[in-house]
């Protein structure tokens, strides 16, 4: 059997050669980290989660013409995404104060921000992605300035309509981070989103409750991280197949 050539291999995801030229098999692994990889753990299922999450939510992106790399789910870890080249920035979109900015600040974590903001940081682990302000950004020439007004318009759409999509399945959306990529068409480039949207990737507090179904269950010992990735799931209707079936009822 020919072996597939592995790209790249990240935290949580490894990348292959896909089966046609500008296409990339997205493998989505079980590994949890946090702390740039100084938390640790492999979690039964979580990259099924993942997987059929980030699918859910780039489909959608696609549906409403905010272009994204993804193309199909292969199969229970796999997706079959567009190549792209990837920005070197982490865009972060927060609503409501927490993690970093929270502890940055001193502000309090759930305190609703004046308006969404957008922020950027340096992709780049050794130093552990450091903020950067738009500045730095041009000056070293990570994006151009027109690059960067694109990323915030898309990045504001795909919080407007994250956000909508979680407040239907009561669950508030109060940040999350998100990578671009840009694909060459002739003459023309375009900046698409990329890599994953998923529970690891943003904070997802129950509107009910404020019980956290995100990364921060693992981050901060708060549970089962498979448990909460589950029930954002089973709200948005999307559960792997072999996951939470419904059960055969006895009926007397
Ligand atoms: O830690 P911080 O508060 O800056 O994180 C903001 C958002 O970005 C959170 O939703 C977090 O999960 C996400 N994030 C991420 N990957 C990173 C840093 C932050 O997905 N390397």
């Amino acid at each position: 059997m020919a072996r597939r050539k592995k790209i790249y291999e990240g935290k949580a995801k490894i990348l292959y050669e896909g089966p046609e030229p500008g296409t990339i098999v997205q493998y989505f692994k079980d590994d949890a980290t946090a702390f740039n990889a100084e938390k640790h753990d492999v979690l039964d299922g979580k990259g099924v989660l993942n997987n059929r999450l980030s699918e859910f939510f780039m489909l959608g992106l696609n549906q409403i013409g905010v272009p994204t790399h993804f193309l199909k789910r292969l199969n229970m870890r796999e997706q079959l995404v567009r190549s792209c080249e990837i920005v070197p920035l982490e865009v972060i979109v927060r609503n409501y104060a927490a993690g970093s900015m929270a502890k940055r600040l001193g502000l309090e974590e759930g305190q609703a921000l004046p308006r969404p903001m957008v922020e950027f940081s340096y992709k780049d682990d050794a130093l552990g992605d450091p903020l950067v302000p738009e500045e730095y950004i041009i000056s070293f020439g990570w994006a151009s300035q027109q690059d960067l007004d694109d990323i915030v318009a898309l990045a504001l759409r795909v919080n407007d309509f994250m956000s909508g999509v979680m407040y239907g399945a009561g669950i508030k959306l109060i940040d999350f981070k998100i990578e671009f990529g840009r694909v060459y068409e002739g003459e023309f480039m375009r900046l698409i989103v990329a890599d994953e949207i998923s529970p690891d990737s943003c904070r997802l507090w129950d509107i009910e409750t404020g019980a956290k179904l995100d990364k921060d269950v693992f981050r901060r010992d708060l549970g089962s991280l498979t448990d909460a990735y589950t029930e954002v799931a089973r709200r948005l209707g999307v559960l792997p197949a072999n996951t939470g079936a419904p059960k055969p009822t006895l009926i007397n």
